[in-house]
């Protein structure tokens, strides 16, 4: 177990990203950061935190701010987020792909680059608010991520009120619980329902191939191609090419686009691709 950030280191570095990026890091990040932050320190042969933690700030610790940067961003996700394009799905392209869909009664949904379970969990409070599924239809949600502290906290679904903030009201009163009272701040739990049929896997998307079976009707990848280059987004989206079925669905973040990175996908709605047969 890595040394844990004083509080006043904490609060510096905390201080740092907030004023140069607008990150607000909350105190529940501070073991999870001492963990990343405990590696690196050592690597690059700084005698502590605090050491860091000035190297950062000065001129010559710029390069060394982009990689810090990139490691609090990175899981960076709120339930109901850009919530028009999951809307759109849930109420227009699920209904009518069910429609049009009579045998296997099956729809299978990956959310690449889950996060915290975030995404695939508004998805399933959302179809459960608006598609009525009878029991012959079998939906799984895979939802998959390389941070495997994010796959842990995923399973647990349970959610310091400060993360629930873009949460509907009445999707909370309807889906969360109160967690119990040992939670340090007032916390949510998800219902049993909302988890059902999702599966937290770990995987990275910059390991070829994937070791998934397809087909899947819609692939989500929101928020996470923006931190490769260019020849590892072109991999990845071949490997989401082969595992889409044919006409199938891939949603990206909505400042993402595939213009001049795969001619295989034809925009059809808010950064949502489909599969071109
Ligand atoms: C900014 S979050 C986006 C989460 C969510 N999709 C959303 O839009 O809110 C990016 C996620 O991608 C994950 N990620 C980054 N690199 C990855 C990789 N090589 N393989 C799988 N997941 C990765 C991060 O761990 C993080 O959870």
């Amino acid at each position: 177990m890595p040394e844990l950030l004083s509080e006043n280191e904490f609060l510096l570095l905390k201080h740092l990203l907030g004023k140069k990026i607008g990150v607000r890091l909350r105190d529940d990040n501070r073991e999870s950061l001492s963990r990343k932050l405990a590696k690196r320190v050592d690597q690059l042969g700084f005698s502590g935190y605090m050491a860091y933690y000035r190297f950062v700030k000065s001129q010559k610790g710029e390069k060394e701010l982009v990689w810090l940067i990139n490691e609090v961003t990175i899981d960076e996700s709120h339930f109901f987020r850009a919530d028009k394009q999951l809307f759109w799905l849930v109420e227009e392209l699920i209904p009518a792909m069910m429609e049009n869909r009579r045998q296997p009664r099956r729809l299978r949904i990956w959310c690449a680059g889950c996060a915290r379970g975030q995404e695939p969990y508004t998805l399933s409070m959302m179809m459960l608010e608006t598609i009525r599924l009878s029991r012959a239809w079998d939906l799984k949600i895979l939802a998959t991520d390389v941070d495997v502290d994010s796959l842990k906290a995923a399973r647990r679904a349970t959610y310091p009120a400060e993360m629930l903030k873009s949460v509907p009201r009445h999707y909370l009163y309807r889906y969360f619980n109160p967690a119990a009272a040992k939670e340090a701040e007032k916390a949510y739990t998800l219902k049993a329902e909302v988890k059902q049929g999702i599966l937290f896997r770990k995987l990275n998307l910059l390991e070829f191939p994937y070791p998934l079976k397809g087909p899947m009707d819609i692939v989500f990848c929101r928020n996470v191609m923006i931190y490769f280059q260019l020849p590892d987004k072109k991999r990845i989206l071949e490997e989401f090419f082969r595992l889409l079925a044919p006409g199938g669905y891939l949603c990206l973040g909505s400042s993402e686009s595939l213009l001049g990175v795969d001619e295989r996908f034809a925009l059809v709605g808010q950064a949502i691709y489909q599969k071109k047969d």
